[in-house]
């Protein structure tokens, strides 16, 4: 069967038909995904129910090198799901109870509401993941995504001259405190090391430059941190934009995948200790990393 790409946005994000990720995919649909990924950054593929663990590790291995490494956990929590390669990315405890107002994971998570792109405050970034829906609160809750591909595009020539050369800092403790989290732990401290990456890059699939900016910038190498602040807080400003923003609004058993070198996304709110969100991340890295 041909896969299909429904356009989401004038300028990116696409509705993928024709596939489904919970049975066998052949090389060639793999590598049209791959294709279209290159094209629309952002791809969702429905389905009548969410993929299994199992499943949506089986998909993802096909996209690039896994992220296998456990996150570090917050401490004094359990773990709900068993599987190293799957980010929990819901308001449930061990239990599958949500979280309590207060509870320091919940706070955690509420970074996520920041833009940011997944894993920059990793020297190996994350390039693709995939989010899949298991269940969806009944009203907010989307994600938003930007294509800073496109952004890049739209910047005034004498700002993009200004980001030559530059490089960040991404701290993911960072984020975690503009957020609104508590201060971490040491041993929490010590287990994500800030990384340094371009500000400005170019996507190995498309040849495009792209923007690469999160919340988990905490600097720029070589300026002082009110200039740099103040620039990324500009940059942030122009790219987010409302004409830029795709904001995508989950049906369980959606899997989305968008390409992390291209894009920026945010969680929106929702009533997070009201209502359960279940969804599940699965990673891809520029390379196979060992930890
Ligand atoms: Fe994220």
């Amino acid at each position: 069967m041909e896969l299909v790409a429904t356009p989401q946005h004038p300028l990116f994000a696409a509705r993928i038909s024709g596939i489904d990720i919970r049975c066998p995919v052949s090389p060639a649909q793999c590598r049209e995904i791959v294709r279209l990924m290159d094209r629309y950054a952002v791809c969702a593929i429905g389905h009548d129910g969410p993929p299994t663990n199992e499943e949506q590790i089986a998909f993802s291995v096909l996209l690039g090198p896994m992220d296998r490494g456990r996150s570090p956990k917050i401490e004094g929590t359990g773990i709900r799901i068993p599987h190293n390669e799957i980010v929990d990315q819901s308001n449930l405890d061990q239990d599958g109870v949500i979280y309590e107002e207060g509870d320091r994971r919940l706070l955690f998570k509420r970074a996520n509401r920041l833009w940011h792109t997944d894993m920059s405050f990793r020297q190996v970034r994350a390039t693709y993941s995939l989010l899949s829906a298991h269940v969806v609160p009944s009203a907010g809750g989307n994600t938003e995504f930007v294509d800073m591909r496109a952004v890049y595009d739209a910047l005034p020539e004498s700002t993009r001259s200004r980001l030559d050369g530059l490089v960040a800092e991404h701290s993911y403790w960072y984020s975690r405190s503009l957020g609104g989290g508590p201060a971490p732990t040491d041993a929490e401290r010590a287990s994500r090391p800030p990384a340094r990456h371009a500000l400005v890059h170019v996507c190995p699939g498309s040849g495009r430059k792209s923007l690469y900016i999160a919340s988990h910038i905490s600097g720029i190498v070589g300026w002082r941190e009110d200039e740099a602040c103040a620039l990324i807080d500009e940059l942030m400003a122009f790219a987010t934009q409302p004409r830029f923003i795709y904001s995508h609004d989950w049906r369980v058993g959606d899997v989305v995948i968008w390409d992390n070198l291209a894009t920026i996304h945010r969680a929106t709110p929702f009533d997070d200790t009201r209502y359960r969100r279940d969804m599940r991340r699965t990673t891809c890295r520029e390379r196979l990393v060992h930890s």
